[in-house]
């Protein structure tokens, strides 16, 4: 089993619109296995979008956020800031099957709802990891792998995939996200303040340093402290790529290629950081090969995004026409799948 956490530092990079994109597709074309997404961002986009988009979605997610017991991700932290130190096996209670609400998603996917509580909940999660067992903190950390563990145990032999979305911030929630997964995908977005965003990634979660003596996060030293693994580096993905004219595609790609440098540069002094894919692949030898395994694109495909999002139509089950979003036809052309459609399936044919 694989736990991939979609993760940067900065909002708006397109970590919920992958996971929601990544996740359906992953899904499609492994009907052997299921999928679990984990929406750990209490913007709950994702869910939103895999539950049917802005109309439908949100209703569902209101009429789920409303029921009692409440199966969400609230209310499995919930079970756990009653009972932390004691696994409670409450978790296979909160796996909700998206296709009983959204037929256009495949049946093996399933998702432990996203919940705006989880910013509510944060600080008692937080005051778990002092009081205690002397490893409360390392403890408090495996709470979403224990909450994996029973939905996957639920479920016996099938084999799982499971994505997690996580919020931008480096919040405690995010801390549990990265402890309980094995791999990190970092989406990011053509922009100035995206190699900063990547650079913070790198540090808060590996420790890794840009001067010497720079500070650690509490969250590196404790897991090191706990001997907690940290997931590894799987691939970084330039988002929302835009062809628009040639000027701002040979922009966007300069910015691409110097993240990219910047990321090769840590593979250089720290190659096992990163995972090695796919099982058995030759550990790349030279920077055109480092770029090979780890960077991908995705180009933003304007309209044809909107309406995936809003209907909660994953990208590559959407046709061209019109569409009805929120009582407005709009146009969904050919085109515009062409541009994003192939770099999906590429980015999940890459996805172990
Ligand atoms: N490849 C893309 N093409 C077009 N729109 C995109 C793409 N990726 C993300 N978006 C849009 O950009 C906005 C921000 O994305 P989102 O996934 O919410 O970011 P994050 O979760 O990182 O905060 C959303 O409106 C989303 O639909
Ligand atoms: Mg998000």
């Amino acid at each position: 089993m694989a736990v991939y956490s979609i993760w940067n530092n900065k909002g708006g990079v397109g970590k919920s619109y992958l996971t929601f994109q990544v996740a359906s597709e992953y899904a499609r074309t492994n009907q052997d296995k299921r999928v679990l997404v984990i929406d750990l961002c209490p913007q709950a986009n994702s869910s939103s979008m895999l539950l049917g988009g802005i109309l439908a979605g949100e209703t569902r997610l209101n009429a789920i956020h409303l029921g009692t017991p409440r199966t969400t991700i609230s209310g499995y932290v919930e079970d756990r800031i009653f009972s932390p130190y004691v696994n409670p096996r409450t978790g296979a209670r909160y796996a909700t099957q998206v296709s009983q609400y959204n037929n256009q998603i495949p049946d093996n996917l399933f998702l432990v709802v996203g919940d705006d509580q989880l910013e509510l909940q944060s600080s008692r999660v937080t005051a778990a990891t002092f009081p205690g067992p002397q490893d409360a903190w390392r403890i408090v950390h495996t709470w979403i792998s224990d909450l994996i563990g029973d939905i996957t145990t639920s479920w016996d032999q099938t084999p799982v995939t499971v994505f997690i979305d996580c919020n931008p911030s480096f919040s405690i929630y995010t801390e549990l996200a990265l402890s309980a997964s094995d791999r990190l995908i970092v989406p990011f977005s053509a922009d100035g303040s995206s190699k900063r965003a990547v650079r913070a990634v790198l540090s808060l979660a590996f420790g890794v340093r840009r001067q010497a003596g720079q500070q650690q996060s509490e969250f590196f030293i404790n897991s090191e402290r706990f001997r907690m693994s940290l997931p590894e580096l799987y691939m970084y993905v330039g988002n929302r790529l835009t062809q628009a004219n040639q000027t701002s595609a040979a922009a966007f790609k300069t910015v691409v290629n110097e993240i990219g440098d910047e990321i090769y540069a840590v593979w250089q002094a720290n190659p096992n950081l990163f995972c090695i894919h796919p099982t058995g692949a030759p550990i790349p030898s030279t920077k055109r090969a480092f770029k090979a395994m780890f960077q991908y694109e995705v180009n933003d495909a304007n309209t044809a995004s909107v309406v995936s999002g809003a209907c909660g139509i994953p990208i590559s089950s959407l046709s061209s026409g019109t569409k009805n979003v929120l009582g407005r036809n709009v146009q969904v052309n050919q085109s515009q799948l062409d541009k994003q459609v192939p770099n999906i399936r590429a980015l999940v044919t890459a996805i172990e």
